[in-house]
């Protein structure tokens, strides 16, 4: 690791917190534990014949040179700063030492020359070239192995989306420039038909190696969902293992999996499809640049294929499908349905009861269906098993998805022959769906009339569906909430019979905001504000109040704040300078009134600490792969381990984690979103949260919402209904706000229905704020082109890297903003900060 010159003076040393003062950053347990998640993350799609595991002793040969060149998560501000990095080759040749397996090394030295040779010449990792495969070293391989393991890699990263020919459009359109736009090139030039697919020299080098071995096993270090159909029905590939973006250690993790050290037990975040095509709408991702029409409604991954007719057949392996080593059997035990009668006043709607001031749903003994199911090893090997209950509603006048998970867990390690019974319950208001165009209720959550059914499995195809069932013989209204951030140009939306329903245009279509402040967009540090000098011997008696003595609680928050000058205020809504190791700014800093300069550092898969600083970190597993684990307490671990790593070099927030859904397989940022599935993303998320904020540093809940694709995400529209707005795109947020309650929250970039992200006042204050209560604070992404103004009038407290303090003071006294306003969004940093430790 090169430290650049004078770092150690320009940054802060660190206080080690660590047992036996220790420091834990990049420490052995942190990697240790990003090890062990890895291997819980992986899944093994395919395992003909038993191939896997590799049996003691067996003699191997690992082609591709993905091989050599492990790619350990995704680029840009998800990218992690690390001392080292394991790929496959090194995890196999570990196996090989404890005498598991026999490698066979010209070709292990053959790749890892290769990769050096393109790393030298300054291409990074997964979009390095496949090299040619030189006959002779193949005819060695096949002399010498029984089985043959192929590693194929991906890389993608922020500010642009994986390839695809079917996206013409996009080379005109794209205006990318910098590292970005070299990137993206080189992605062009490596995978002609877009990466996806398979490059031509990929496809070459499986046929080569499917000619001379008959067992061959697919390794896949991929951050986000490639096609599935060369290897799902072909005979010639008889294992594969979706191994994600691992982090740091992710190639041992890769062979522990491969030698049947770790039993896998990910199973699948996301729909593997076989063709890009067969994802809804992916062939309009790029349909224009300055929008984008979410024109499958709710109907995205797994609740496109259950429900639309004829789509079921082009999965390959669905949502929540991976294999074990072992196998298991799951019966449900015992079903019920517990607080129907409290829906059966027939009104259709539960109004608040005089008491207690709550409706059926918000009371502690709310309606729920809860189901006990025993879960039996009935294989060979110890092994987990991820359970997971789905429901489907009534039709109705609405349109359901078929499937919509509902609740899951995952078990502990079971031995051989050992039983297990897992509790899975889901509150009957979250069936509920989200009518926006009156047909039941107008902005209402609503339970349509008819049969609700429950389905017990292992993924959103294979499960069994349940004796007790909901019979509602009328609809009712679960919640009444409001018409907030209607599509204004959204033409239509896909119905789950297929067809397509025309929606309301709005006449007048709000235009876009352009700020003059912004007339010097681009990419600027906080201002450094001036403070005088102040004698250290003067008597300290009229000293103002610090924040400090709020703390210990020796003075009240309104005597501080009524202390602040309006500029003061205004202050803490803009970035401040970087201190100490953080590259991403800081928040408060007012010297005077004893509030410090809490700084910000990226995430999400570890700690981001800029390269040139000197200090490297743990590189955890991507978030899909996270997601992949199904398990909220080792996200939790993950959680603390990242928060005591962010801590420890002086950091208050975490800005993590990312958590929009995958819509596209294409989006270029979808390693560090978890799921295309709410529930899984929220739960996730949710548990991310808790173990970062119980270190005392502040958890940032980002991107807040609708940022699923990349190109042009600063000017990007997100067209969508109110429904799939509720159901999909914010119900992650939701779940992570109601259960973890996230100190921080970041708004997205891009425009939603007209309005940017930071500015919709409906989005932020009315949803975030008034319906679900949420008491935090809220930053904007780094340099959008939003107005400062308006986005403190919506309800967006910081803007971030920098902000216009000069800009919010003339628009305070040109009346376009309150002081009331400006302290609502600066008490609410204060809190923040007072929050940390
Ligand atoms: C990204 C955020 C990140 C921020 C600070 C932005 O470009 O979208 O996810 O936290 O930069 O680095």
């Amino acid at each position: 690791m090169n430290i650049s010159k004078w770092a150690r003076h320009l940054y802060q040393p660190v206080l080690p917190l660590g047992k036996d003062g220790r420091r834990m950053t990049g420490g052995e347990d942190h990697i240790a534990l990003s090890r062990r998640a890895a291997a819980e993350g992986m899944v093994l799609l395919k395992n003909e014949k038993n191939v896997l595991p590799v049996q003691k002793g067996t003699r191997v040969a690992l082609f591709g040179k993905a091989g050599a060149d492990y790619v350990k998560g995704g680029g840009g501000s998800g990218d992690v700063t690390v001392a080292y990095i394991r790929n496959l080759i090194e995890g196999m040749r570990i196996k090989e030492q404890e005498g598991k397996v026999c490698l066979y090394e010209p070709l292990n030295r053959f790749y890892e020359a290769q990769v050096q040779q393109q790393y030298a010449k300054g291409i990074v990792p997964g979009l390095t070239a496949e090299p040619d495969l030189p006959e002779d070293l193949l005819k060695g391989a096949g002399a010498f192995a029984e089985l043959a393991i192929v590693s194929i890699c991906r890389f993608s990263g922020e500010n642009w989306d994986r390839t695809t020919e079917l996206d013409a459009g996009r080379k005109t359109s794209t205006e990318l420039s910098g590292a970005e736009g070299d990137l993206l090139k080189r992605a062009d030039e490596v995978f002609e038909r877009g990466d996806f697919y398979l490059s031509a020299a990929e496809e070459k080098l499986i046929a080569q190696v499917k000619g001379v071995f008959d067992k061959v096993v697919v390794v896949l270090n991929i951050g986000a969902v490639i096609s599935s159909s060369w290897f799902a029905n072909d005979p010639g590939i008889s294992s594969v293992l979706m191994a994600w973006q691992a982090g740091m250690e992710g190639g041992l993790a890769e062979a522990d999996i491969l030698c049947g050290d770790v039993n896998p037990c990910g199973r699948l975040a996301d729909t593997f499809a076989g063709r890009l095509e067969d994802y809804p709408f992916s062939e309009n991702f790029h349909e224009a640049i300055e929008y984008v029409n979410y024109t499958e409604d709710v109907y995205v991954g797994y609740r496109y294929f259950e429900t639309i007719p004829g789509k079921d057949s082009l999965v390959c392996y669905p949502f929540g499908y991976g294999l074990s080593y072992t196998e298991f059997r799951l019966t449900p035990l015992d079903c019920r349905i517990s607080g129907v009668d409290l829906l059966k006043n027939g009104s259709g709607e539960y109004e608040y009861e005089a008491n207690s001031g709550q409706t059926a749903f918000q009371r502690n003994d709310a309606p729920y269906m809860e189901v006990l199911a025993q879960v039996t090893n009935i294989g060979r090997f110890a092994g987990k098993e991820v359970v997971q209950l789905y429901s489907s509603a009534p039709c109705g006048k609405l349109g359901k998805p078929a499937r919509e998970l509902k609740a899951f867990c995952k078990t502990s390690l079971l031995k051989p022959g050992e039983t297990t019974t897992v509790r899975l319950r889901v509150l009957i208001a979250e069936l509920a769906s989200f009518d926006d165009l009156g047909k039941i209720c107008q902005s209402a959550w609503v339970l349509e009339k008819g049969k609700y059914t429950f389905y017990l499995g292992t993924s959103a195809r294979d499960t069994v569906s349940l004796d007790t069932a909901l019979e509602l013989e009328t609809d009712i209204i679960v919640e009444r909430a409001h018409s907030f951030c209607a599509p204004a140009a959204l033409p239509e939306r896909l119905l789950s019979h297929g067809t397509l329903e025309p929606l309301p245009i709005q006449e007048d279509t709000p235009s876009i905001s352009v700020w003059e402040g912004l007339e010097k967009a681009g990419i600027f540090t906080p201002d450094i504000r001036a403070r005088r000098g102040e004698d250290l011997l003067r008597d300290r008696a009229e000293d103002p109040i610090s924040l400090a003595q709020v703390a210990d609680g020796s003075a009240e928050f309104d005597d501080f704040f009524a202390q602040l000058s309006l500029e003061d205020k205004i202050s803490l809504l803009c970035g401040q300078p970087n201190t100490g190791v953080a590259n991403t700014f800081g928040m408060g800093n007012l010297p005077e009134y004893g509030v410090p300069s809490v700084m910000t550092a990226d995430g999400p898969a570890g700690l981001r600490i800029q390269p040139g600083v000197g200090v490297t970190t743990t590189a955890f597993p991507c978030a899909t792969l996270l997601a992949c684990t199904w398990d909220q307490e080792l996200v939790e671990e993950i959680g603390r381990a990242g928060g005591m790593e962010v801590k420890e070099n002086n950091i208050g927030v975490w800005l993590t984690p990312a958590m929009n859904i995958h819509r596209s397989p294409l989006c270029g940022r979808n390693f560090e979103y978890y799921s295309e599935d709410p529930l899984l993303a929220g739960k996730m998320a949710a548990a991310l949260i808790r173990g970062i904020q119980s270190c005392k540093v502040s958890a940032c809940a980002k991107h807040f919402a609708c940022n699923n694709k990349e190109t042009n995400r600063f000017e990007s529209d997100s067209c969508l209904s109110q429904r799939a707005l509720r159901e999909i795109y914010l119900k992650a947020f939701e779940i992570a706000v109601k259960e973890a309650d996230p100190w921080m929250i970041m708004t997205s970039y891009n425009i939603i229905n007209g309005i940017r992200a930071s500015e919709n006042k409906e989005l932020i204050t009315g949803i975030l704020r008034c319906e679900w209560g949420y008491q935090g604070m809220i930053t904007t992404d780094w340099w959008n082109h939003a107005s400062q103004p308006a986005e403190i009038r919506a309800g967006n407290d910081v803007k971030m890297g920098c902000g216009y303090p000069e800009k919010v003071l003339a628009a305070y006294r040109a009346g376009e903003l309150t002081e009331e306003e400006i302290d609502n969004c600066a008490r609410r940093v204060l809190h923040m900060i007072l929050r940390l430790d």
